[in-house]
C-alpha cells in the first residue's frame, strides 16, 4: 500500500475544498437549521464529477477508484457531514448497485444520468422493524405476468423523496431464506410509489431521509437487478463498499472536529495563556490527532483492497467501526475543548458531534460491524 496521495487525490481534495468554501460553508447552517436538502448543490457536485466517482467514463463517470472516492468524502466530511452522506449514499449504494450488479442495458440507461447528477439515487434495504436484521424484511414482490407487484415500506432511506430512481431490496421468497430477496430498480413517479420525509433528525440534517411506500407498484421484469433471489448477497457486497464510504466520511468529520479544536485551543486564553498550553487540552489534541490518523490509515487500506479487487468485508468493517467511533469521540472532545462556546451553534463543534453520531448507526451499526469482524476473524 502506498502512503502517498496520488495526483488525482490531491486534485480532488483541492477541488472539494474550493467547492465547500464557495457553495457549502455559506449555506450549511441554514440547511442544518431547517433540514433543507440542497438539490441544486447536489447537481453542482454532479457537474464536478463527484456523483459517479468510481463509475467508468464509458458510463459518464469520472473513472476513479475508491482511494479518490475516500479522499472526496474526507474533504466533504470536514465541512458538512450531511452533504457528505448524500454523496456517499448516491455513489456507493444506488449508483454502485447498478454498476456492480446491473445488466449492460441497466447500466447504459441509468449510470450516465446518476453520474452526471441529472438524477439523484436512493437505495432501500431497511424497514421500520428490520434494521440490523435486514434478512427479515417484510416488503414483498409477487410476479404477475411480465411485471412484479411491490407492497410494503422501507425506512431511513437517503433521498427517498428527492431521488429520481431507487434500488430496493424486496422479498420474493420465503422469510429468512437468503435467496428469497431480489433487487429492483424503481423510478420516481411509478404509480403507487410514494415517500414521506423523516424530520427532526439529530444530525446530517442537510441529507434527506424518507420512508418509501409501495402500494401495488408494478415494476417490469427488466428492472430486476441480476438474478431473482440474488438481492441479499448483492446488498451485503454493496454495504461492504458503502462502509468504506461511511468510514471516509467519519474520518472527515473527525478531522474537521480536531482541526477546529486545535484552532480554538491556540486562540482561547485562560489563566494567562492559550489553553493549548495546558496538558489537559494538549493531550486531548494528541489523542484526537493519533486516532484520526489511524482511522484514515484503516480507511485507505480498505479503499486500496477494494481498488485491487481484494476481499473488503473485514477491512471495510474495521474502517467503518473504528472511524465512526473516532468521529463521535472527536466531536465530543471538540465540544469539551470549546466549553460553553462548543455547546452553542455559533461554533462548529456541536454539529460535528451531531453529524458524527449517524456514522456509528447508518450502513450497519458499530455492533453490526463487530458481528462482521468477529465472524471474519473466527471463520
Ligand atoms: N458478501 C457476500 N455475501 C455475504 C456477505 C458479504 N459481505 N455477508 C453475508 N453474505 C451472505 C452469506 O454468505 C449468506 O449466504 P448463504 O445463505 O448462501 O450461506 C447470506 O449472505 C446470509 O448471510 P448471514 O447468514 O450472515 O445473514 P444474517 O441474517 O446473519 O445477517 C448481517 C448478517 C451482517 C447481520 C447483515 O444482516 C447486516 O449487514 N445487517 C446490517 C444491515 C445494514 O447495514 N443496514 C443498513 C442499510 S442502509 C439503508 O437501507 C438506508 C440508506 O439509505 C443508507
Amino acid at each position: 500500500m502506498n502512503f502517498e496521495q496520488n495526483e488525482n487525490q490531491g486534485m480532488i481534495a483541492q477541488m472539494v475544498r474550493d467547492f465547500a468554501e464557495k457553495e457549502i460553508k455559506p449555506n450549511m447552517k441554514n440547511w442544518d437549521d431547517h433540514e433543507i436538502f440542497p438539490e441544486e448543490t447536489m447537481k453542482k457536485l454532479g457537474e464536478l464529477g463527484l456523483l459517479g466517482i468510481f463509475i467508468p467514463e464509458e458510463y459518464g463517470g469520472s473513472g476513479f477508484g475508491y482511494a479518490e472516492y475516500a479522499t472526496a468524502l474526507m474533504e466533504l466530511g470536514k465541512v458538512c457531514g450531511g452533504i457528505g452522506l448524500s454523496v456517499a449514499a448516491h455513489n456507493s449504494l444506488c449508483t454502485g448497485h447498478i454498476f456492480y450488479h446491473g445488466s449492460e442495458a441497466q447500466k447504459k440507461k441509468y449510470l450516465p444520468k446518476l453520474a452526471s447528477g441529472e438524477w439523484i439515487g436512493a437505495w432501500g434495504l431497511t424497514e421500520a422493524n428490520t434494521g440490523s436484521d435486514a434478512m427479515r424484511m417484510k416488503t414483498t414482490a409477487v410476479k404477475d405476468g411480465d411485471h412484479w407487484v411491490l407492497n410494503g415500506t422501507k425506512n431511513w432511506i437517503t433521498h427517498g423523496l428527492s431521488g429520481d430512481v431507487a434500488v430496493v431490496l424486496i422479498r420474493t421468497g420465503d422469510l429468512l431464506d437468503s435467496k428469497g430477496i431480489t433487487a429492483f430498480i424503481v423510478e420516481k413517479g411509478t404509480p403507487g410509489f410514494s415517500a414521506v420525509k423523516i424530520k427532526e433528525k439529530l444530525g446530517v440534517r442537510a441529507s434527506e431521509t424518507a420512508e418509501l411506500i409501495f402500494d401495488n407498484v408494478r415494476i417490469p421484469e427488466e428492472n430486476v437487478i441480476g438474478d431473482v433471489g440474488a438481492g441479499f448477497k448483492q446488498a451485503m457486497q454493496i454495504l461492504d463498499g458503502g462502509r468504506i464510504s461511511i468510514a471516509s466520511l467519519s474520518c472527515g468529520v473527525a478531522r474537521g472536529a480536531y482541526e477546529a479544536s486545535v484552532k480554538y485551543a491556540k486562540e482561547r486564553e485562560q489563566f494567562g495563556k492559550p489553553i493549548a498550553h495546558f496538558q489537559a487540552i494538549a493531550f486531548k489534541l494528541a489523542d484526537m490527532a493519533t486516532e484520526v490518523e489511524a482511522a484514515e490509515l484503516l480507511t485507505f487500506q480498505a479503499a486500496y483492497l477494494k481498488d485491487n479487487k481484494r476481499p473488503v468485508t473485514k477491512a471495510g468493517a474495521y474502517a467503518k467501526y473504528y472511524a465512526s467511533e473516532v468521529s463521535v469521540k472527536c466531536g465530543n472532545e471538540a465540544v469539551q475543548v470549546m466549553g460553553g462556546y462548543g455547546y452553542t451553534k455559533e461554533y462548529p463543534a456541536e454539529k460535528f458531534l451531531r453529524d458524527a453520531k449517524l456514522m456509528t448507526i447508518g450502513e450497519g451499526t458499530s455492533e453490526i460491524q463487530k458481528i462482521v469482524i468477529s465472524r471474519e476473524i473466527l471463520k
